[in-house]
């Protein structure tokens, strides 16, 4: 009998192995799939107009409150877009014009004008919302807020492709 008790400890082995390389393939494909920054531009439905490039001077921090977001153009001419929520418990944040800086009234997180962490408790930057910009109107798209675990150059948005306009 131990012959069978090792076929069923090998078919359990073999079973245990296609269920984990099922869910190695199942992450692998959430992952990309939430990565893909292109599929999240292809779904916009509802992107929301901001206004246009000169509109906003560089270094400004404008609040489209009831969009729940600020557009930032950062001083190389960049856009980001960044949740108001605060990354800790979710409190709005509110921009401090003296200090440069985003300031939760909850628990006295600060972020810098990117988004990044400059004071805990919270650990995160803020979250993006995707922008583009189409013939001088920068528009945001307001359905998709984009968590983020660092900062990235590749999150700012620039007129000019090439540039930095
Ligand atoms: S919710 Fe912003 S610091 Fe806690």
């Amino acid at each position: 009998m131990p012959k069978k008790g090792m076929q069923k400890r090998s078919f359990f082995k073999k079973l245990w192995a296609g269920i984990g390389l099922l869910a190695g393939v199942e992450l692998v494909w959430l992952t990309l799939n939430f990565l893909s920054p292109k599929k999240q531009k292809k779904d916009i439905k509802n992107l929301f107009a901001a206004g246009k490039i000169k509109n906003f001077s560089r270094n400004s921090v404008t609040p489209f409150r009831n969009r729940n977001f600020f557009l930032v153009r950062l001083q190389n001419g960049g856009f980001i877009a960044l949740s108001i929520k605060c990354s800790h418990l979710g409190c709005n944040i509110e921009w401090d014009e003296n200090d440069e800086k985003f300031v939760c009234p909850c628990h006295s997180s600060w972020f810098t004008i990117n988004g990044d962490v400059m004071h805990a408790p919270a650990t995160r930057p803020l979250a993006t919302l995707p922008i583009i910009i189409e013939n001088g109107d920068v528009k945001i798209n307001t359905n998709v807020i984009l968590k983020r675990n660092s900062i990235e150059d590749t999150e700012i948005v620039y007129a000019d492709k090439h540039g930095k306009t």
